[in-house]
């Protein structure tokens, strides 16, 4: 996939309507938002766009509400956070591209912002329907694709009103597309890929994929149970997706042939079951791998498996990470998510961070300023990762 894609710095913006998808999903409790991480991660585009003279209309989805004007996931609290770190009124219209999104983007000054509502609050936007991408770009001169965590939606907002508009890309998709793409096509070696998170099935591309990038593959977290499985060992009531057992004898095999180290690892906490309720206080043992006790299960790694990483991490120039090493919701079973986060974090390589679960953790333990790119996409960063083409970069200008 091409990524060398024009940007709103490649077109004439002053004094035209600008339409600006961004990833306003946001997380949000009793109406306020807990994260505003993708919010002020839109802000050097939407500052540009301003200080430029265009007329701005802003659209997110929040949330699935799948057609149904639900109104906890209106996008108000959005166009208020907005505006506290503009300093200036956000617009809000109350519909997506209705009566009221015309009337109000017709009335706009140069330098202007306003917001639409969710734009999945109408039925057609994620099926990418034609008549809900022309209203959009009726709104408009130009549009520009800000949302990264969107861009493997082929949506009517994120990919679809490009059939009608020039599109360019924002800053943000910009930067995310530099960063992950020079790592993928270009990185500095060694390279060294940590992988974690529960299931095998859903980093099967991704996995093979990165066996043809890396010099070192850690595969950790639940999927690390089925590779161990694959290679004979009993891992007694850990997680292992018995269908893809096949798969990881592959991809070992191909890691071997291709000269990648593969790494497991080699210690595991264990306890009698998965924590019910997921924070609850449980009595965990340290054991090898090689040694999970018939009656318990894998919930996280030991503390050899968090030398070995961080010295991987430490020996590398480039480290890229998806995913946590354990039940990282549980205290106790988060010991390895937290440490594989700081050997990133004192690791001078270029670091990144796949998103999801593992950007949150590495927010949440304050090392957030010592990753070089945390991504702002979870899925989008994964499929980036598998190699897919995103439908809301594949639609913008060629450069
Ligand atoms: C995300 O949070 O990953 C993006 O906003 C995409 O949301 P979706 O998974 O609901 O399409």
């Amino acid at each position: 996939m091409n990524y060398n894609k024009k940007s709103i710095e490649d077109i004439q913006v002053a004094g035209k309507r600008v339409l600006c998808r961004c990833d306003f999903n946001v997380p949000t409790k009793d109406g306020k938002i807990t994260s505003d991480k993708r919010i002020v991660a839109a802000m050097p585009t939407i500052e540009y766009l301003v200080n430029q003279g265009a007329k701005v209309i802003l659209c997110s989805h929040m949330g699935k509400p799948k057609g149904e004007w639900k109104p906890e996931l209106s996008l108000k609290v959005v166009a208020e956070r907005i505006s506290q770190l503009l300093g200036k009124e956000v617009i809000m219209a109350s519909d997506v591209a209705g009566e009221d999104s015309k009337a109000k983007a017709a009335a706009l000054r140069d330098g202007d912002v306003m917001l639409l509502e969710n734009t999945r609050y109408i039925k057609g936007e994620t099926k990418n329907d034609p008549e809900l991408s022309k209203a959009l770009s009726e709104l408009a001169d130009i549009f520009v694709n800000d949302a990264f965590g969107t861009a493997h939606r082929a949506h009517s907002s994120t990919a679809g009103v490009a059939d009608y508009l020039p599109a360019v890309s924002g800053y943000l998709v910009q930067k995310e597309v530099s960063i992950m793409g020079k790592a993928l096509a270009n990185p500095e070696r060694p390279f060294v890929a940590i992988l974690g998170g529960a299931k095998v099935s859903d980093k099967l591309n991704v996995i093979n994929n990165l066996l043809e990038k890396v010099d070192t593959l850690i595969i950790s977290g639940g999927m690390a149970y089925t590779f161990l499985a694959a290679q004979g060992y009993n891992v007694g009531k850990s997680l292992v997706d018995n269908e893809k057992l096949e798969y990881c004898k592959e991809m070992m095999a191909k890691a071997e042939a291709k000269g990648v180290k593969l790494l497991l690892p080699a210690d595991t906490a264990v306890a009698d079951s998965f924590p019910n309720p997921i924070d609850a206080q449980l009595a965990v043992d340290y054991v090898d791998c090689t040694a999970i006790p018939e009656a318990k299960m894998g919930l996280d790694i030991g503390p050899k498996a968090c030398e070995a990483f961080a010295a991987a991490a430490k020996a590398a120039k480039t480290v890229v990470w998806n995913g946590p090493m354990g039940v990282f919701e549980n205290p106790t079973l988060a010991k390895g998510t937290i440490a594989v986060a700081q050997a990133l974090a004192d690791s001078e390589a270029v670091t990144i961070v796949g998103g999801g679960d593992s950007a949150a953790a590495c927010e949440q333990l304050g090392f957030a300023d010592q990753i070089t790119h945390i991504s702002t996409g979870g899925g989008a960063s994964l499929e980036f990762l598998e190699g897919l083409e995103l439908p809301g970069i594949a639609c913008l200008q060629d450069k």
